[in-house]
């Protein structure tokens, strides 16, 4: 098992019988989905799971995990992936495009778990990956321009077909490439356009779990 491996199914060891949880987009938390899948039908916990994505959704039916809905249920544990995460456990995420979805349903879990690899600890969110904005169709030249001081944004573009990439949710994404010295501020401020959803800036409370030297370690944020 490498890293990533390790880390998306530690973390559906976290997952108690009974639970409601909230599951995550991207290639760690795929291993976290199969996982709990493979545990409902060799451990026969009963859990209940809410997606935050086509993705996980998709992963979480092939792997018999039953799903239901923030409108029935509260989120016990999320367990999700990240792009990057500094110090405080401030997060970027959006990689994937999945970002609306994520926060809504890691913001409302009672326990948010991240699961990363060790390489994307960094001391300033934004030094590899940008801030990715979910925006309304309509709205992207205005917030296009209205970014413009933050830093360099750039509307993503699909590589299977032409034009802008679409979210799950019918939406544009724009990638702002700049450097996130204060996550708080940059999230609220970005939040506060007109036109724009959510973007991947992290800052709720939450555990990362990630690989040290063959070992598990979990961070909480204070
Ligand atoms: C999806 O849009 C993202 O937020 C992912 O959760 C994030 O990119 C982590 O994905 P990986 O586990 O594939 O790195």
């Amino acid at each position: 098992m490498d890293d990533k491996e390790s880390i998306g199914v530690y973390a559906a060891s976290l997952i108690k019988d009974g639970q409601i949880v909230g599951l995550g987009t991207g290639s760690t938390t795929a291993f976290t989905i199969k996982e709990l899948g493979r545990r409902i039908q060799n451990e026969g916990i009963k859990v209940y799971g809410i997606p935050t994505s086509f993705q996980a959704k998709l992963l979480s039916i092939e792997s018999k995990i039953p799903i239901t809905s923030l409108d029935e249920h509260d989120i016990d544990i999320a367990i999700d992936g990240a792009d990057e995460v500094n110090p405080k456990l401030h997060l970027l995420k959006g990689r994937g495009g999945a970002l609306l979805q994520e926060k809504i349903i890691d913001y409302n879990a009672k326990r948010f778990v991240v699961v990363c690899e060790e390489r994307k600890l960094v001391e300033t969110l934004g030094k590899s990956f940008p801030v990715t904005i979910e925006v309304f169709p309509m709205a992207y030249k205005k917030v296009y321009t209205s970014i413009l001081h933050l830093g360099r944004p750039v509307l993503r573009i699909d590589d299977r077909k032409d034009g802008p990439v679409i979210t799950d949710n019918g939406n544009f994404i724009i990638d702002l490439y700049t450097s996130v010295t204060d996550p708080k501020l940059m999230e609220n401020e970005l939040n506060d356009i007109p036109g724009i959803f959510e973007n991947g800036i992290f800052t709720c409370k939450c555990e990362a779990v990630f690989m040290k030297k063959g070992k598990v370690e979990v961070i909480k944020s204070k």
